[in-house]
Formats: C-alpha cells, structure tokens, sequence
C-alpha cells in the first residue's frame, strides 16, 4: 500500500480536481466532527449527511424532515439546529438521521466525494481502520487531515501518524512520513497532545474538555463510517 497525507485545507480545496478513483480517503476530524460521526453511528444513527453550509442543510432538512441538524460554527450549535457537534451529544440512541454541517470536517470529507472510498476516521475506531485497511489492500491511500479553519490541525495529523504506525511495511510519501514521526513524537500521551493542540486548548477553555478526553480514546468502536453518494453509514471490517 502506498500513503500519502494531506495535512491542511489549501490542499484539501484541490481534491475536487484530483483523480481519486483508485484512493481510498480516510478523513480525520479528531476535534471533532469524525469523532462525533463515528460516536453518532456507535449509538445507532443509521445515515449520516455531511453538508457544507447551513442553508444546505436545511434544504436537506426539507428532504429528510425527520433527520436531526447538528453541527457548529466557531464551535458551538448553530441558532436553530438540534444538536452541536460535541461527541457527548451523539450518545443517544434516536438519533437516526443526522444532517450537519461544520468548519472543517464535512468540507474535507464532501472534498473527497470521488474517491473509490471515503471513510470517516478517528482515534476513536483506529483499530477497524486498521482491519478495513488490512482486508482493503487499496493501491493508494489518502489520509486526509482536515485542521482548523485555514490551518493544520495537529490532532489531525496525529491520527494519521497513528494509522501508519500500524503499516511498517508501507511506502509513505513525505507527507506521510511526517505525519508518523509527529505520532512517533506524542504516541505515550495522546490526551495531552490533544489538550496542548490549539484546537484542544480552545475546547478546554470553553469547558469542553470532557469532549478532547472523549476524543483521544483509541479503538472504542469496532466500526466503520463509509461514505456512499454523500451519506455516511456505519460497516464492520470484513462484513
Ligand atoms: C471542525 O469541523 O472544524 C470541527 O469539528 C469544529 C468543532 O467541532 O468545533
């Protein structure tokens, strides 16, 4: 298998241009849209709708008038919208449908709709990344980190790194090999890399550091979340 990584938005944004259709996307959120995607799907959410801004998911409301808005801006729930987009909040069981939307998260996983697959990664299902992976022997592999606004996110960037580490084997680009030293580097305390990284020291101070801790769990869930015509479902590796 061969890696690569892409560790921030600018190049995100030209993903929609790239010619995906033989690489497998892993897209990782950490703080915290895939970690909530993946907590959602744990619980028994059923589909969930990455959207890119919050006109489009109240049209998407109007498709599926029984699906629950989430998501945030700067953070926080969007005026109107059922849920926001801290993990905590996906720890239910009605929560069939979602439709959200957020900075970062669903922007880079929407960017990666023409990937042969687009998989929703986090700390929290590395172990069935891995299995996915394992069983997949995708030619090439794309670990997309979806940071901060503008900028790289270093939780980001540290899932990636944890998911290669599990691939010794492996060719890396540079990219890639960055992102593996850089878990090289903080692989003993996860938690309190994630509490030091900026998107970390932002969600403590507004306290919401139950959400970094929830965040920084490795392998809780045994599942998937794959993205088929912009919808996310959960799968078992090897099903
Ligand atoms: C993002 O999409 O940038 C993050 O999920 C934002 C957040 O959850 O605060």
């Amino acid at each position: 298998m061969n890696f690569d990584a892409i560790l921030s938005p600018p190049e995100i944004d030209l993903l929609p241009q790239a010619d995906l259709s033989r690489t497998v996307c892993i897209v990782f959120d950490i703080l915290r849209a895939t970690s909530s995607i993946i907590t959602g799907l744990a619980h028994g959410a059923e589909a969930v709708r990455p959207v890119l801004t919050i006109e489009e998911a109240l049209e998407e409301k109007r498709r599926w008038p029984d699906a629950i808005l989430g998501g945030e801006r700067h953070g926080d729930r969007i005026d109107g919208f059922d849920i926001g987009n801290s993990p905590l909040e996906y720890c239910r069981a009605d929560l069939k449908r979602i439709i959200t939307t957020t900075t970062n998260g669903t922007v880079a996983l929407r960017a990666c709709e023409g990937a042969a697959e687009v998989v929703a990664g986090a700390f929290l299902n590395m172990g069935a990344l891995e299995a996915f992976l394992c069983e997949r022997q995708a030619e090439r592999v794309a670990l997309v980190c979806a940071g901060t606004f503008r900028d790289l996110a270093l939780e980001d960037v540290l899932a990636a790194g944890r998911l290669l580490s599990a691939f010794p084997g492996a060719r890396l680009t540079d990219a890639a090999e960055t992102a593996l030293a850089l878990y090289t580097k903080y692989d003993d305390d996860l938690p309190g890399a994630l509490r030091r990284a900026a998107n970390g020291r932002v969600l403590v101070s507004r306290g919401r550091e139950a959400d970094v801790a929830w965040c920084a769990q490795v392998a809780v869930y045994p599942l998937l979340g794959i993205m088929r015509e912009g919808v996310i479902a959960a799968a078992t590796p090897g099903a």
